[in-house]
This record gives structure tokens, sequence and C-alpha cells, in this order.
């Protein structure tokens, strides 16, 4: 099912539950926009565990987050997570396995870096930032499952719209450019996402899963890019037109937490530029082509060996 309509929702924080009791997972929970969900689920009383590569840096984020805070220490937790490394996601899982999970922000992610691969040859882009969200969610779903009520957020980006999936060529062997094979990746995560709510719903599952997005959002991310003029462009562009993490973040959080949120709507930030309200937009159709949710679905399977809903 897809909607055809917006749905605006102003302050749409204001009716959000008290969390305690909660238990929410952040990947890339240390910075930008994944240290604004950490600590406004943390402030509303969740546990929050952050999925980290470095451990000893998240760590340090940790405990000045608690200490700004004044938070319980066992309220923020930290653990390694290297999304491109298969070994590193089973062993994070394996850490997250003894409770429920009601809440899992796929946020982390790399953008318009130089082409790298992981170890079996897919592009890192893809790999890290839908492949190994792919091979997470699947191996948390029991803890999800045990969640109440609980929703997956993935991180995706409006350019997703302008992007080709492409996975005939998903070690990027021809012509490649860092920026379409980001956009790829994120619209990787927006169809990942329609369609795990898709398999969700149809199999019974009170599990619901988002798609949302930051807007331009002033964050390193758009740091790596490998061209000094692109970095500088983009640069200027996020200090010009971008928002800050956290209200950035209103359509992820809106996506996480507010009832009225709509999975079948993309969800991202409009007006303000420091107190945006959240639009839910329809999706493209680009995202919502069945066949290829069923190819992209298939393809990740097979490249990370993780079956579910299947
Ligand atoms: N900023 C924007 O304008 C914008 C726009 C659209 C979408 N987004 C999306 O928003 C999300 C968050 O990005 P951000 O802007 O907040 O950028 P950011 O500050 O650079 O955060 C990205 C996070 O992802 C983590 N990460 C990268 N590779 C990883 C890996 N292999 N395994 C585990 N974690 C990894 C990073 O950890 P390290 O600290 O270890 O590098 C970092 O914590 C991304 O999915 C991005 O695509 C951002």
């Amino acid at each position: 099912m897809t909607h055809s309509t917006r749905i605006r929702l102003t302050d749409p924080l204001a009716t959000a539950p008290d969390l305690t009791g909660r238990h929410a997972i952040v990947t890339g929970g240390t910075s930008g926009l994944g240290l604004a969900s950490t600590r406004l689920l943390a402030l509303r009383g969740s546990t929050v565990l952050i999925g980290a590569r470095d451990v000893e840096r998240a760590e340090a984020v940790r405990v000045r987050l608690l200490e700004e805070n004044r938070l319980p220490a066992e309220r923020i937790t930290v653990a390694a997570l290297d999304l491109i490394d298969p070994e590193s996601i089973h062993q994070f899982a394996l850490g997250a396995a003894d409770r429920p999970v009601d809440l899992l922000v796929l946020n982390a992610g790399i953008s318009s870096v130089p082409l790298r691969h992981d170890h079996a040859g897919t592009e890192s882009q893809f790999a890290t930032n839908h492949l190994g969200h792919f091979a997470l969610t699947g191996l948390l779903l029991p803890s999800l499952t045990q969640g109440t009520g609980a929703r997956v957020v993935a991180v995706s980006s409006a350019l997703y719209k302008g992007a080709t999936l492409d996975l005939d060529d998903l070690a990027s062997t021809h012509r490649y450019s860092p920026g379409r094979a980001y956009s790829r990746s994120k619209l990787a995560n927006t169809i990942f996402a329609i369609e795990l709510n898709r398999r969700l719903t149809a199999s019974g599952s009170p599990i619901r899963s988002f798609a949302a997005h930051p807007g331009m959002a002033r964050t390193p991310l758009h740091a790596t890019y490998p061209s000094a003029a692109t970095r500088i462009l983009t640069g200027a562009i996020a200090r010009a037109i971008g928002r800050e993490p956290d209200p950035a973040n209103i359509g992820v959080m809106t996506a996480a937490l507010n009832s009225k949120a709509d999975p079948h709507l993309f969800w991202g930030p409009a007006g303000s530029k420091t107190a945006p309200d959240a639009l839910g937009e329809p999706f493209r159709p680009i995202a919502t082509d069945l066949s290829t949710a069923t190819a992209l679905w298939n393809t990740s399977e097979r490249l990370t060996g993780i079956r579910f809903l299947s």
C-alpha cells in the first residue's frame, strides 16, 4: 500500500511517549544525526545501545553525553560495530540479543567516498549503508519481535529520488561516481524500509518499518568527498541551507516515536530551520516497485547470507 497525500505534523515530538523501560539501538550513534537520536532517546528514558566502529572514541562521546545530560551510566552503552564487516555485525547482534529491542535506528552511513569494496567485491557505500543494515536487521528480528510495538527506521536521503539501483553492477566496475553510488545506497535504504514494512505486515508482525531523511544537515558527512571542489561546495551549501543535527533529525525521530507517523510515507523536516515540522510525503514509484524490491531483497540475502521474512 502507498499513500498519495502528504501529512504535516507540528511539534511531532510533544506527544511522544515516555520511553522509560524501552531499549533502542542506534548505528553510528556518536556523530551528527546519530548523536542527536542517541541524546533525545536517552533523555526521554530509553536505553540506547550505540553501534560504533571506534569504540574508544564512542566511549568518550558516551561519557560526555551522560555528564552533560546527567543521565545514569546504564542509559547509554557502546558496542563495536563495523557495518562493512559481517563478523562484526554478527558479534554486535549476538551481544544485543539478551534483551528486547523496541527501536532500531539504521543511521550510520558513509557518503561519496572513493571507490572501495567489501570482502566480496561490493562497492563500499552499498555494502555499508544498505547490506550491513539489512544483515543487522535480519539478525535482530527476534529481539525486535520481543519489543513493544517495535519500529525500525532507516535514515535515507531525498537523493534516492534521482538514483538508479543497478543491481547488475554492485561492484561499480563501470565508470564510478561517488555521488551516484551514495544515491544508489540511499535508494536501497528506502526500498528496503518499504519492503521490510510490507513483509512484516504480511507476516502478521506488529513491528513497523519506516524510511526517513534529514534534508541537508550540518554534519561531518560532507567532509569525505574525494573532490576538494565538491567538499567546499557541499560544505558551503550545508552552511547556507542545512539544518543543525537536532532539527534535521525531526523526521527520523517522528518516524521512531510519533503514533501518527505512517510507514507508507517518507518522513523529513519542513519549514523552520530551527524548529521544523515533520513532513510525511509519498514515496516515488522508483522505491515502491514490488519486483525491484524483491530483486533487492534476494540479492541482499545472497550477499549477506542472512535470510529473513522470505
Ligand atoms: N548530513 C546530511 O545532510 C544527510 C543527508 C541525507 C542523509 N543523511 C544520512 O544520515 C545518516 C547519518 O549521517 P550524518 O550526516 O550524521 O553523518 P556523520 O556525522 O558522518 O555520521 C555517520 C555515522 O556513521 C558511522 N559509520 C560510518 N561507516 C560505518 C561503518 N562501516 N560501520 C558503522 N558505523 C559507520 C560513523 O562512524 P565513525 O565515527 O566511525 O565514522 C558516524 O557515526 C547517514 O545514513 C546519511 O546517509 C545525511
